[in-house]
C-alpha cells in the first residue's frame, strides 16, 4: 500500500470509531468509568482545567460527544468553532452546545486548517493526541497547523493519555493495548518528555502536568 494511503487509513481509524451509537455511551465509558478507574484522572479536574482556559473566540478540535462543551462555561465565549474529522461527532457535539450556535468544520487536524490567521484566543485538544497515529513528533504537525490560527498570547491546551514511561494498572494496560491494536489509540510510544519537547520548541510558557496517566498541557503562542 502506498505510504500516503497507509497514513490516511491510520488517521481515519482514530476518528472512525465514533458513531451516533458509540457517542451515546462515550461519556459514561470515558469520563465516567475509564478516567476514574483506568487513566486515574478526575473528570472534575479536566472540567476545571478546560473551563479556566476556554476564552473569547474558541476552537475545539476533536470534539467527540461534546461532553466538555456542556460541562464548561462555553456560553461566555464570543465565538465557538468545532472541528473534527468525523461529521457524526460535530453534529452530536453541536446539539449539546445549547444556547450558542457553533460553527462546524469537518477537517483533519493533520492538514492545514482553512481559517483566517490569528482568529482564536483559545484552542482545545481534549483527548485528541492519543488517538492520532505516529510518534509525538509526528503528531506535533497538528500544533504546527493550529499555531497560525492563534492570536499572539492565545492559549493552546488539552489533555492526552500517555502510553510510555508510566505505570498504568492492569485494566489500563489491557484496554490501552486493545485500543492500540484496533487503531482507536496510538499512544504506546507517547512520553511526557516528548510532549514537553514538542510544545517547548513551538510555544512560550509551556506547562505540562501529569494526573495519573494523563498529561494536562497548556502553552501560549509567542
Ligand atoms: C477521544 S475523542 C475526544 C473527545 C473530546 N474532546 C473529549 O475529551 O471527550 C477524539 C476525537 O478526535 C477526533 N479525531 C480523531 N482523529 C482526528 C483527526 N485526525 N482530525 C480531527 N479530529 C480527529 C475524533 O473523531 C473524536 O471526536
Amino acid at each position: 500500500m502506498p505510504q500516503e494511503i497507509a497514513d490516511d487509513v491510520a488517521r481515519a481509524a482514530g476518528a472512525a470509531v465514533y458513531s451516533s451509537r458509540t457517542l451515546k455511551a462515550y461519556d459514561f465509558i470515558v469520563h465516567g468509568f475509564s478516567n476514574r478507574y483506568l487513566w486515574k484522572v478526575r473528570t472534575a479536574e479536566l472540567i476545571s482545567f478546560y473551563s479556566q482556559n476556554m476564552v473569547g473566540a474558541h476552537l475545539d478540535v476533536g470534539v467527540g460527544s461534546g461532553y466538555f462543551l456542556e460541562k464548561c462555561a462555553f456560553k461566555a465565549l464570543d465565538r465557538l468553532v468545532l472541528m473534527d474529522r468525523n461529521r457524526d461527532c460535530l453534529e452530536f457535539a453541536a446539539e449539546r452546545a445549547q444556547g450558542v450556535e457553533p460553527e462546524l468544520l469537518q477537517a483533519d487536524a493533520f492538514e492545514p486548517v482553512a481559517f483566517e490567521p490569528e482568529s482564536f484566543d483559545s484552542v482545545c485538544l481534549g483527548y485528541l493526541l492519543h488517538c492520532l497515529p505516529g510518534s509525538i513528533a509526528d503528531k506535533a504537525v497538528v500544533f504546527d497547523n493550529l499555531l497560525p490560527l492563534l492570536k499572539p498570547g492565545a492559549v493552546l491546551y488539552g489533555a492526552t493519555i500517555l502510553g510510555k514511561g508510566l505505570t498504568p494498572n492492569w485494566g489500563a494496560r489491557k484496554l490501552m493495548a486493545l485500543y492500540n491494536e484496533k487503531g482507536v489509540f496510538c499512544n504506546l510510544e507517547d512520553t511526557l518528555d516528548d510532549l514537553q519537547r514538542a510544545l517547548d520548541t513551538r510555544f512560550d510558557q509551556v506547562d505540562v502536568k501529569l494526573h495519573g496517566n494523563v498529561a494536562l498541557f497548556k502553552a501560549i503562542r509567542r
